[in-house]
C-alpha cells in the first residue's frame, strides 16, 4: 500500500526535476528580454542549433535551402512575415494543411528562427511570373475537369484552390512534367477486377484488409469487398497525365504556374 503511495509523490519529484533542468537548458529569461524580440538572433550558436533543429523538422516540405517542395518557398514568405506570425505559424502550424503544429520548447522555436533570419532572402515578385491570363486559359482547357478551383472543377484530383499558397514552383513544375514521381494518400491508382473480368480503375480513397474504396474515372465512389472481386492492381503511374515539353512547352508551364501561384484560396489561420 504504501508504495503506491510513495509512486506518484516520486515521479512528482522527478517530473519537477525536469522541468528546472529545461529551464536552467534554455538560458534565457523571458523577463530580463526587450520586449517582443528574439534574444537568439545573430548569435552564432543559435542560429547553428537553428539549422540542425530546421532540418530535422522542416527540411523535408521546404527543402534544406528553405526554397520550398512540399511546402512554400520560404525565402520569398519571410521577409514579408514579422517574428511574431512567424512564431504563431511555427507553434499552431496552418489547421487543415500538412503544415503541422509544433509543441517544442519556445526556446528551439527562437533558435530556428534566428536560423531562418539568417538565411539569404528575396523579396517576393510583385506580380507572378508568366502570363497569367493564358494560364487561366490552359488551365480551363487541361485541368478542371480533374481539379477543383473555389468549387467549381472535377474531383479526381486533389482541389487546387490553395495550391499556390501550398506548393513551391519547384514542386508544381514537377507535379506537372511527371506527376508520378508523388502520389499523396488518397489518389493512388488501383484497377479493381471483378469476377465477371470488369476492370474499374480509379483513385483509391481508403483501404483495409477486407474492403477496398475506389473513386473511378467517372467520380463515382465504389466500395469492394475484396473476397468478392478477382484482384486489386495497385499502380505507380499517377492517373494525373504527364504533361511533357512536347505536350506543354516551357513557356506555357510558365503560364500555367503563373496562373497556379495566384491560387491563395481563403487564409484558414486560426487568427
Ligand atoms: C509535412 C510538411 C511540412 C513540414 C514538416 C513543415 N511545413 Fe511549413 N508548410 C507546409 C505547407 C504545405 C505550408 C502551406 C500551408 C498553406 O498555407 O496552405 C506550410 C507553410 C509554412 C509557413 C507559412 C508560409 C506563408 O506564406 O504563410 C511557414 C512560415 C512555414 N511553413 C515554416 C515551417 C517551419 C519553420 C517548419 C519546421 C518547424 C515547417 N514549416 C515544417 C508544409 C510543412
Ligand atoms: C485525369 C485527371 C487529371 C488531369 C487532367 C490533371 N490532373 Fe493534376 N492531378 C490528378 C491526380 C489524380 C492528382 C494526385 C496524384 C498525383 O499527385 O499525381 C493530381 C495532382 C496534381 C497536383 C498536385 C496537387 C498537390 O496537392 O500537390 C497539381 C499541382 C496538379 N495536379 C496540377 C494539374 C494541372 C496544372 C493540370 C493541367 C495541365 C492537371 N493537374 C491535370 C489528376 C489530374
Amino acid at each position: 500500500m504504501k508504495r503506491i503511495v510513495l509512486f506518484p509523490a516520486l515521479l512528482f519529484l522527478v517530473s519537477s526535476a525536469i522541468v528546472i533542468a529545461q529551464g536552467g537548458a534554455q538560458g534565457v529569461r523571458s523577463d530580463t528580454l526587450p520586449p517582443g524580440k528574439n534574444p537568439h538572433l545573430g548569435n552564432k550558436e543559435s542560429v547553428r542549433n537553428g539549422m540542425t533543429l530546421y532540418r530535422w523538422r522542416c527540411g523535408e516540405c521546404h527543402a534544406l535551402d528553405a526554397t520550398g517542395y512540399r511546402g512554400p518557398d520560404l525565402t520569398a514568405v519571410l521577409p514579408g512575415m514579422p517574428d511574431e506570425r512567424l512564431f504563431q505559424v511555427v507553434r499552431q502550424g496552418v489547421p487543415g494543411t500538412e503544415m503541422p503544429a509544433s509543441n517544442s520548447p519556445d526556446d528551439e522555436l527562437l533558435q530556428l528562427m534566428a536560423y531562418l533570419r539568417n538565411l539569404s532572402t528575396v523579396a517576393p515578385p510583385d506580380t507572378p511570373i508568366g502570363n497569367v491570363e493564358h494560364g487561366k486559359q490552359l488551365f480551363a482547357a487541361n485541368c478542371t475537369s480533374c481539379h477543383r478551383v473555389a468549387g467549381k472543377g472535377g474531383r479526381l484530383g486533389p482541389d487546387l484552390t490553395r495550391v499556390g499558397a501550398a506548393r513551391s514552383r519547384t514542386a508544381l513544375v514537377r507535379e506537372i512534367r511527371t506527376p508520378s514521381d508523388w502520389v499523396p494518400p488518397g489518389y493512388e491508382t488501383v484497377t479493381v477486377v471483378t469476377k465477371d473480368g470488369q476492370k474499374i480503375r480509379g483513385a483509391k480513397k481508403s483501404e483495409d484488409v477486407f474492403s477496398v474504396q475506389v473513386m473511378d474515372m467517372r467520380e463515382r465512389l465504389q466500395g469492394y469487398i475484396k473476397s468478392n472481386v478477382q484482384e486489386v492492381i495497385y499502380d505507380k503511374a499517377s492517373l494525373m497525365p504527364a504533361y511533357p515539353a512536347q505536350r506543354l512547352s516551357d513557356s506555357d508551364l510558365n503560364d500555367l504556374i503563373g496562373y497556379l501561384t495566384t491560387l491563395r484560396g481563403a487564409d484558414v489561420t486560426v487568427q
